[in-house]
């Protein structure tokens, strides 16, 4: 629990540019993807956050040999000292991509012995196609007091997903990759990181089409040379940054950023009234004028990502008019919608439903962050409020974000952070 709260000073536009980071959920599978090389990898563009930090302790717990460089977004992972094959729940718990050990330990080494992941609470997140990819590919797998524990020298095999998972096609992947000839992944997600992992894979050795598509296609390999790649921005940040100039009325360019991989956003965003433009690795974005409610229902790329949706719904509290948002990809992703309404927002949730009405004005209040979009979702609210708003449980933000704080002052935010008073600190069921 970290021993701080986030304190913000709204009501100011915000206002210059900003660069985008290296992509969370890329990295946290093309990390865990190097143990696939037979040699050396160097990662470079890594965001500092704390996911990449639990991937860094569980790669030195294998014995993998790790230099990582948070400043330097930079990661040198040489699997040849890799001795254990065991994640142990006390990581895995950590956060949800613990799962992408399976798929690169059972891949290269055969085995894989991983308690089950953890991450953000938004509902239900089962592994079961994740497991029918292993099995299909010739794993045995077993439940052991709590860890999963996956065997078998794998083949290659035909798996179809009865749902579109990004986590299942890029752990499938992962443990296709090196297995004994050509397997073919139908009804795969599309989401730009899947296709950043697979041109990881193919950068070290794998042999790997169709990525980005619904149908991935692979020929197993017996060996990965291992090599340097660069991941790409993060999607979900972009996003954030944008709705956050838009939802204080600011004027922000965004550099190093992919505006391909923001189409979804950027058309609701032009559909409320906000001006978005971009041209090569820039995004700019600002807002004058009020902004028109809309309808947003969550898909997988290249729909509205669910990532963004608790961002956006920060904007929608001050739309002109009610605003229908439909969750469709988690069962549960309005808690953020609860602390918002101690600021004035009015929001009635119904299942993965929700109507956001606009109101003229948020004030700010202490608010507990559920998740990490959710928490992302009200420090925008707060840059919008009047007056100070508290965030507390800032460390689920600093999960998936790297220095937002410092992105965010630098464009002319009111927000540090502030020790919790100790009463404050045995708060740990929110507010
Ligand atoms: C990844 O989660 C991301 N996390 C999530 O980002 C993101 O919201 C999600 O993809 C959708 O884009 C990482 O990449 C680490 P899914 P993941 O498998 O892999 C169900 C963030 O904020 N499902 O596509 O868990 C599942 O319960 C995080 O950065 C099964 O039923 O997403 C969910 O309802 C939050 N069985 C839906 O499918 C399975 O075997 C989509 O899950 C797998 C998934």
């Amino acid at each position: 629990m970290p021993d701080y709260k986030l304190v913000i000073d709204g009501g100011r536009e915000l206002r210059g540019e900003a660069y985008v980071s290296g992509g969370k959920n890329t990295s946290l599978a093309v990390v865990p993807a190097a143990l696939l090389a037979d040699g050396p990898c160097i990662i470079e563009n890594l965001p500092a956050i704390e996911d990449i930090r639990v991937l860094y302790r569980i790669l030195k717990y294998l014995g993998a040999k790790v230099d990582w460089h948070p400043e330097q977004k930079q990661m040198a992972i040489d699997p040849g000292g890799v001795t254990a094959l065991t994640v142990p729940y006390a990581y895995s718990q950590r956060m949800r991509a613990s799962y992408y050990m399976m798929g690169a330990l059972l891949g290269r080494y055969g085995r894989a012995e991983v308690g089950y992941p953890g991450g953000c609470d938004l509902g239900s997140r089962p592994i079961d196609q994740h497991l029918k990819g292993f099995k299909a590919l010739g794993a045995t797998i077993r439940d052991e007091n709590g860890m999963l524990v996956l065997e078998g020298k794998l083949k290659g095999a035909h798996v179809n997903f009865d749902m579109v998972t990004v986590g299942g096609t890029i752990n499938v992947m992962l443990a296709a990759a090196r297995a004994e000839g050509d397997s073919i992944l139908t009804n795969c997600a599309r989401e730009p990181h899947i296709v950043d992992t697979a041109n990881f894979l193919n950068r070290i050795g794998a042999r790997i089409r169709g990525a980005g598509t619904d149908t991935i296609r692979i020929r197993g390999t017996g060996r990965m040379d291992g090599g340097n790649y660069t991941v790409i921005p993060d999607q979900i940040e972009t996003g954030t940054l944008m709705i956050a100039a838009a939802a204080t009325r600011g004027d922000v360019v965004l550099r190093g950023c992919i505006p391909t991989h923001m189409e979804a956003l950027t058309a609701k965003l032009l559909e409320m009234g906000v001006m978005v433009t971009s041209q090569d690795d820039v995004i700019t974005v600002n807002l004058r004028q009020g902004h028109r409610a809309i309808r947003i229902s969550t898909q997988e790329y290249p729909g509205f990502p669910t990532d963004l949706q608790q961002p956006m719904s920060a904007l929608l509290t001050k739309a002109l008019g009610t605003s229908e948002v439909i969750e469709n990809i988690f069962e549960s992703r309005f808690k953020h919608l609860d602390e918002m309404r101690k600021m004035g927002a009015i929001s009635i949730i119904n299942g993965r439903l929700a109507h956001i009405e606009g109101v003229p004005e948020l004030h700010g209040a202490p608010v507990w962050a559920p998740d990490l979009r959710g928490g992302a979702a009200l420090v925008i609210a707060g840059l919008m409020a009047q007056g100070i708003t508290e965030v507390y449980n800032p460390g689920t933000i600093a999960r998936g974000y790297d220095h937002l704080e410092s992105k965010l002052t630098d464009l002319g935010a009111r927000i540090s952070r502030a020790p919790l008073d100790p009463e404050e600190n045995g708060n740990a069921n929110g507010l």
